[in-house]
């Protein structure tokens, strides 16, 4: 860990969510206000790699606090996945004056930080991912975004599918974690909500519970499928096949990463990008920022990535109950 840190870089990892535009923001003007010069490191780990690294002051973050995406740009970049790069990046921070660096992301890109932070550089992880899946924190930047806009797309396909009495299936982000699935299917009333950590695959009892629904004389059936699952319209053309009942598949894609981040997105990418630019400054390193038990608090990565999180079983049962 260095001793004073006088230059910090900031950047986004792996899949972009709405409000890390808000975090970039407070994490440069946070900085900035304590007397850190900071820089911008484009495209994550692979825009270190290549060195696409520039000066950002104030002006640098006006107007992207209601933005959707990142201004400094993402990436995978599998090769920082092996030590000699992770090296190489180390090396190229130092060569810039970085001595600290805001990582932005999910879980992958926290071990891309550790990795930094074993390399000598001091790191503070951000949890920005639509898909809540980080274990440590409540709270993710962009999943608040992201859910509204599932509802929202959810709400319009239930119109329709009842005005035609069809059974629907909406596919939902979430290739490892069911959280979004599950808040998005609670807040439309969805008859079926399958979660990649619940789901047995017993699709009879899905084509019982629609049969029944529809004797109940109900005129739509919901699904909310996570992706994790996927396979909608095959999942709709069995259904149709079994029940008679006209179903359609539809798959909301990508259109749930993107948008305007919500107030709450805003406000807690802000209290926690500058919360990271406050603890590196302060000569932490090899940390993650969290929100938890109504506080915003940070951990030692490795404990972070050990944490487990998962679907509570209270809050799943529920849900089922009361869509019937
Ligand atoms: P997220 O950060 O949302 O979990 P990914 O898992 O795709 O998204 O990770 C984003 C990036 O973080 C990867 O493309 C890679 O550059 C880096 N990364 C992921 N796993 C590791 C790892 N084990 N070691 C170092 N860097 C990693
Ligand atoms: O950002 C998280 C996430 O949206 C997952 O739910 C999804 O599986 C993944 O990203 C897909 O991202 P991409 O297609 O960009 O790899």
């Amino acid at each position: 860990m260095s001793e004073k840190i006088e230059t910090i870089g900031v950047l986004s990892s792996g899949g972009d969510a709405p409000g890390m535009n808000a975090a970039i923001r407070a994490v440069v003007r946070k900085a900035i206000t304590n007397g850190v010069k900071v820089k911008g490191i484009r495209r994550g780990y692979l825009g270190l790699l290549s060195e696409d690294i520039y000066d950002m002051d104030r002006k640098s973050v006006s107007d992207i606090i209601q933005t959707g995406g990142t201004i400094l740009g993402t990436a995978r970049c599998l090769e920082f996945k092996e030590p000699e790069v992770q090296a190489k990046g180390a090396e190229i921070c130092r060569k810039h004056g970085i001595d600290g660096l805001v990582v932005i992301g999910g879980d992958g890109s926290y071990r891309g930080a550790q990795a930094l932070a074993r390399n000598g550089i001091n790191t503070i992880g951000v949890p920005g991912t639509i898909d809540l899946d980080i274990a440590c924190t409540e709270y993710t930047i962009g999943f608040d975004t992201a859910i509204n806009t599932a509802m929202q797309a959810i709400d319009k396909v239930r119109d329709t599918s009842s005005s035609h009495e069809r059974c629907s299936i909406i596919e939902v982000m979430g290739r490892n974690a069911g959280y979004i699935a599950l808040w998005s299917g609670v807040a439309t009333g969805a008859e079926d909500i399958l979660l990649p950590e619940k789901y047995d695959y017993n699709e009879q009892e899905l084509i019982n519970n629609i049969v029944k629904s529809r004797k109940r004389g109900k005129t739509h059936h919901i699904i909310i499928n996570a992706e994790g699952i996927g396979h909608s319209t095959s999942m709709a053309k069995r259904i149709e096949a079994a029940t008679g009942i006209e179903t359609r598949a539809t798959i909301l894609g990508y259109l749930q990463r993107g948008g305007n981040p919500t107030c709450k997105d805003r406000y807690y990418a802000s209290i926690m990008g500058a919360y990271a630019a406050d603890i590196l400054c302060a000569g932490k390193s090899n940390r993650v920022v969290a929100y938890k038990h109504g506080e915003f608090v940070d951990y030692d990565i490795e404990e972070a990535l050990n944490m487990q999180k998962g679907i509570d079983e209270y809050q799943y049962e529920i849900c089922k109950r009361l869509s019937q």
